[in-house]
């Protein structure tokens, strides 16, 4: 599973699509030092293995699907699974609860969780996750809008061997910490999701393109064809219109990124990836150094 996601994020580097996410850079430098791997299912039979929780990719699958279900129910949905490397020197991510973008504290249970896995021996050298102990329970218990009156403990970094699995409810504050060593860090991040708020008609997918092609910013927004950090396609999720890609879909011309690695062939990097052409893409076709195609036009 290591070496499957180095060897993509190293061909997607080379192929110029490298998703250069998650904090901004470092002073005085272009691009942050963090980069993301979306969409992992599309990358490798493994990472099917941990979608469906199942042995032969995962040896304790079945612990984990039961920790999770117990956590958030048996009918979870999975939200994303992406890969997250830190480089040297990356800045850390501000401490957040993945719940947080609905607008209360929930004293009675958490609606989103995330399984982790570590890939490389992880500590305070090289940014293990900030993690603040007991912070689910102490910044729901007053309720929203409440003064906190108890102060949080300081963040602590995650220490964990390579293959070790980390659980955590969404309202844990929590952040990337801070690449001190000179090696990658890779660890694998699924978000897992309550059904409740699903969308119950896709109609992104089942409008019209003649809709879509015509519509205006505020018929968009309301099937989700604008998401504001979820609902997107291969990471464009940021505000961007996503409507490009659905009909680029439906005209059978939407290739998304599947496996790569270094040694692919230059037919095979220099693919016409729809991702190139999603606003993210565009907005970062600008910073991928080591790519062999930098022509990318926008929906
Ligand atoms: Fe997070």
């Amino acid at each position: 599973m290591s070496a499957r996601v180095r060897d993509q994020a190293a061909g997607e580097r080379k192929a110029g699509i490298a998703s250069w996410m998650g904090t901004e850079p470092v002073p005085g430098e272009k691009l942050t030092t963090t980069q993301f791997v979306h969409c992992l299912i599309n990358k490798g039979e493994q990472f099917l293995h941990c979608v469906e929780h199942n042995t032969n990719g995962v040896q304790a699958a079945h612990v984990i699907e039961r920790l999770v279900s117990e956590s958030i129910g048996e009918r979870f949905l999975m939200s994303s699974f992406i890969a997250i490397i830190t480089n040297k020197h990356n800045l850390p991510q501000a401490l957040h609860q993945d719940q947080a973008i609905a607008p209360f504290q929930d004293m009675a249970a958490p609606y989103t969780c995330n399984t982790m896995f570590i890939l490389d021996d992880m500590g305070p050298h090289n940014g293990g996750t900030l993690v603040v102990p007991g912070s689910h329970k102490l910044l729901s218990a007053p309720g929203t809008g409440q003064p906190l009156d108890t102060p949080l403990p300081p963040a602590i970094n995650l220490s964990a061997p390579a293959g070790t699995v980390m659980i955590f409810e969404g309202r844990l504050l929590h952040g990337t910490g801070v690449n001190r060593s000179d090696a990658a860090r890779t660890v694998l991040v699924m978000n897992s999701i309550k059904p409740f708020m699903h969308q119950q008609e896709l109609h992104l997918f089942s409008a019209h393109s003649s809709i879509l092609e015509n519509a205006s910013d505020k018929l968009l927004y309301r099937p989700g064809a604008m998401p504001t950090g979820l609902g997107g396609i291969e990471g464009a999720w940021n505000g961007d219109r996503i409507v490009g890609q659905r009909l680029t879909m439906e005209q059978g011309n939407y290739l998304a990124v599947g496996e790569l690695s270094p040694h692919s062939s230059k037919q095979g990097l220099t693919q016409n990836f729809g991702y190139r052409h999603s606003e993210v893409g565009t907005r970062q076709a600008p910073y991928q150094p080591e790519g062999t195609d930098k022509n990318s036009t926008t929906f």
